[in-house]
């Protein structure tokens, strides 16, 4: 692993204020494999017949200070080129001892691995652990050493570097991956909930902005009542499929421009457990939460609604924010049968519906809510040609 892989181009940081040292760790670390001249300054450098194999690096700086040390390693942090690791005296007078110095390089770059060289110690070993703790971020090198010795170290140590920096690359590249794939996976779930909707509403008289507007008020009242950011968007998506169960309801009722009588009102009703059959047995939350909405978007506080007279906590939370912001946005806005009523009206008939009609709590919500609620309305007005379905797939493209 190490012949193949090593790469010389690494960064060492030698802090001592020995001038000489310096130049030591340069002619062991920077030479050429097989230099006579290398291997003759190591061996008068150490004492001994050294070992040098391979040129460990091609970047060694120095500092003689502390101080200066840190400059440097937080420099080398903001620039993006960290240093991959520290060679670090014990004794440096007069200003931070190699301890006081490896701690403050450790503010600097936490994670910056360090060696510590020394003959000996103000400190005994069993505090320089409780000082610098138990972790693979620091070596000791006594001296005096032989070459072969800081040679390995620096191996081992820019190779751990080396495999760290790739597992990191490696990581974030397949987060990216799983990131784009599931972008993708929404984009398609996303367009398939549209051309549902964009299916049903060319029949119904409903405007693609009526669909587009509950969806976002939902998601209004449902951040309000804290649901997370999943169930938030979810509930965007699904209530707007809340009257998806029209597309079975005959034309000559779905519209008719007059009111209903009483056997056509069934009929109509029955949208509910259409759409309910359409969105059930699904194993995405999204669609179960669509199928709940479909179902019993019509059931009311007080348990006279319809298709099953659910009441209260029984009804899916999902239908009850469903319910109050479908009927305030069907009030506010022209219907063929009917002019569209003022803000300040449905508010009040809201507000008259808490309840009985409508969960109380759900309705204080939404009115607190109401500058944003009106903000959705005042950006997506009905217009005649935004009802078409390439309308309506336009407005999910700028989603
Ligand atoms: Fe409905
Ligand atoms: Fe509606």
């Amino acid at each position: 692993m190490y012949d193949s892989d090593f790469s010389p181009n690494r960064r060492i940081l030698v802090v001592d204020d020995n001038h000489t040292i310096h130049q030591d760790f340069r002619r062991i670390l920077m030479s050429e494999c097989g230099s006579d001249d290398l291997n003759l300054a190591a061996d008068a450098f150490f004492g001994q017949k050294s070992v040098v194999k391979a040129c460990m690096t091609d970047e060694i700086d120095d500092a003689f200070q502390g101080v200066e040390a840190l400059e440097m390693v937080t420099a080398s942090v903001r620039e993006g080129r960290p240093y991959d690791m520290a060679f670090v005296d014990m004794h440096m007078p007069p200003g931070w001892n190699g301890l006081q110095t490896i701690e403050q390089l450790w503010q600097g770059d936490p994670c910056l691995q360090v060696v510590i060289c020394t003959a000996h110690s103000d400190y005994s070993w069993q505090e320089i652990l409780q000082r610098l703790g138990r972790n693979d971020r620091w070596l000791v090198l006594k001296k005096p050493f032989e070459a072969i010795e800081a040679e390995q170290i620096t191996a081992a140590l820019t190779e751990k570097r080396r495999l760290l920096l790739q597992r990191e690359r490696q990581t974030h590249c397949l987060e990216k991956r799983v990131s784009l794939q599931t972008s993708d996976i929404r984009r398609a779930h996303e367009e398939t909930v549209h051309r549902l909707v964009a299916a049903s509403m060319f029949r119904d008289k409903e405007t693609g902005e009526h669909i587009w507007r509950v969806g976002l008020m939902s998601a209004i009242v449902a951040q309000a009542l804290g649901w997370n950011t999943t169930d938030t968007e979810c509930i965007r998506m699904a209530a707007m499929m809340h009257d998806v169960g029209k597309i079975g309801v005959p034309d000559a009722i779905l519209q008719k421009a007059a009111p209903l009588n009483a056997a056509e009102r069934k009929v109509i009703e029955t949208h509910t457990v259409i759409g309910g059959d359409l969105l059930s047995n699904s194993d995405s939350p999204m669609l179960e939460m669509a199928h709940r909405i479909a179902l019993y978007h019509h059931e009311r506080w007080d348990g006279t609604g319809y298709p099953t007279g659910l009441s209260g906590l029984d009804i899916p939370e999902a239908a009850r924010i469903v319910a109050v912001v479908d009927v305030f946005d069907a009030l506010t806005h022209d219907r063929v049968y009917r002019p569209a009523l003022s803000i300040a009206s449905a508010i009040e008939f809201i507000q008259g519906g808490s309840g009985s009609h409508f969960d109380p709590h759900i309705v204080t919500l939404f009115l607190a809510s109401l500058s944003e609620i009106e903000a959705v309305q005042w950006k997506h007005p009905d217009c005649s040609v935004s009802g078409t379905f390439p309308a309506m797939m336009e407005m999910a493209g700028s989603c």
